[in-house]
This record gives C-alpha cells, sequence and structure tokens, in this order.
C-alpha cells in the first residue's frame, strides 16, 4: 500500500520530497524525474531550487512530462513546454534536450503517443513520477474511464478539469479541450511514485485513490497496483482517510533507514 506522509504545509511537503530527489541526484546523477504541472508540485520545484542554488548538481537529470495540452503554441505560456521550462528546466539547469514534453502540436497528433512512449523505453523509463490528482480523480489528464493499461495518447477534458484550469487562462473558452497524456499504465512503469494533494478541494478524490476501490471510474485508485507509491498530503488533503490514524502512527515511528 501507500505510504502515506501527512505535512503541515505545502512547504513542508516539497521540502520533504525535494530532499529525497536531492538525494537521489547525488548519488545518481543520470536520474530521471518525472514532472507533472498544474499548481500541486509547484512547492517541490520551489524546493529543488534552493536545493540547486545550495549546490546540488541537476545538470546531468533527465525529465519526462506527463502531459500536454494539444493545440496551443508551444511557446503559449501556458503549454507545458512553456511551463515546464520555466519551473524546472531553466532553474534547475538541466539540459533541454533532456526534457521531454509531448508533442501536442496538430501536425504530429496522430503519432504524438507513440513517439513519446517509444522515448520513454528508449530512455530507460523513470526513476521517480511526480503526480497532482484532479478534482475529477484524474492522474495526468486521465479522465474517469481511461483504463488502467492506457498508454499515451490523445484524451478529451472533462469540462470540470477545463473550469479548474480556466485560472490559468484569460477565459474558459481558451483553455484546449484536448490533451497528449502518459496513460495509466505509462505512469504506472515509473519505479517509484509520489503523489501530492493540498487543500481541501483534493480529499475527496484522495481519499478514493488511496483507499476506494479500484476502479478506471476513479483513475487516481491506479496507485494502487504500484508496488511503490508516496502520498504526500497536507490535514486538508487527509481530513477523508479513515486510516489516518494508522499513517500517523506508521510516520512517527518511521525508522531513520526508512526512505520516502
Ligand atoms: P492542480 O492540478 O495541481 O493544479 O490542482 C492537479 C491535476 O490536475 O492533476
Amino acid at each position: 500500500m501507500a505510504e502515506v506522509r501527512i505535512v503541515s504545509s505545502p512547504a513542508e511537503g516539497g521540502a520533504l520530497v525535494a530532499d529525497h530527489i536531492a538525494a537521489r541526484v547525488t548519488a545518481n546523477p543520470d536520474f530521471t524525474l518525472g514532472v507533472a504541472t498544474g499548481s500541486t508540485p509547484l512547492p517541490v520545484y520551489a524546493a529543488l531550487r534552493e536545493r540547486a542554488a545550495a549546490g546540488t548538481d541537476f545538470s546531468r537529470m533527465s525529465a519526462f512530462a506527463l502531459d500536454e495540452y494539444v493545440g496551443i503554441p508551444v511557446d503559449h505560456p501556458e503549454s507545458y513546454h512553456s511551463v515546464i521550462d520555466r519551473e524546472v528546466t531553466q532553474p534547475l539547469g538541466l539540459v533541454p534536450t533532456r526534457v521531454h514534453v509531448p508533442d501536442g502540436s496538430i501536425d504530429g497528433i496522430q503519432t504524438a503517443g507513440e513517439r513519446y512512449e517509444r522515448s520513454m523505453v528508449d530512455h530507460g523509463g523513470v526513476d521517480l513520477q511526480l503526480l497532482g490528482i484532479g478534482t475529477t480523480g484524474h492522474l495526468g489528464f486521465n479522465e474517469p474511464g481511461s483504463s488502467f493499461a492506457s498508454l499515451t495518447r490523445v484524451k478529451t477534458l472533462t469540462e470540470q478539469t477545463r473550469l479548474d484550469n480556466t485560472r490559468f487562462f484569460s477565459s474558459l473558452d481558451e483553455v484546449p479541450i484536448h490533451c497528449v497524456t502518459q496513460g495509466l499504465g505509462t505512469i504506472l512503469r515509473a519505479r517509484h511514485l509520489v503523489l501530492l494533494a493540498f487543500g481541501a478541494g483534493k480529499a475527496d478524490a484522495l481519499a478514493a485513490a488511496v483507499e476506494g476501490p479500484l476502479t478506471a471510474s476513479m483513475p487516481g485508485s491506479a496507485i494502487q497496483l504500484h508496488a511503490h507509491v508516496t502520498v504526500v498530503v497536507d490535514e486538508a488533503a487527509a481530513s477523508k482517510l479513515k486510516h489516518d490514524a494508522y499513517y500517523r502512527w506508521a510516520q512517527s515511528n518511521s525508522p531513520d533507514w526508512q526512505q520516502l
């Protein structure tokens, strides 16, 4: 089952995860990080920037993004190419050719999923995949109904997800309807999953993902199929977990040798 870590703030969660990533990168400079977008991973990226400023060398790290919108220019400030470049590639000093984001351009859309899958497999996969969870329960942009075996492909966003993401655009009309997203089967190939959730708005989806039945109707529940999952949540996002007393007990008895 997932190791659930309840933290007092997003900043504390970001520091916890960044410390682990920095240690892994120091031990293995060719580490491969799976990066996510949205608001949730931002505290991790902020803490990683601090580790970079303090001397951790991320320059050999590779990164694979979870998803990209279809049909917005790659240099649009809210394309995930731009977001990852701004939040991760530039500030951490990654080599841009080692940072991979699905191709959401209309021209290559028929083969975008297949090309991305091949690049991930050829690279040797992802060591640690950062994940947020949508209010719909999506991981990446795998909306409810997505197969647990799905691979990178084009998906249609739900109206709820478009509404949730309107804050990044000037109006709902500007939010793309389609995306290219790693599938749940792709995500499950990563060697370690770190799912973060902050705020009361995520409590229902988080509890369903961690403790609910395995069902494609709740894509987040796919994490229960993975052997190494860490869930990092604040009190508000943890508020609907039924076994929270056990998670706190495990956390307070976590031995020094236990890694994230
Ligand atoms: P958020 O989105 O981090 O912006 O809340 C998470 C997600 O949609 O996966």
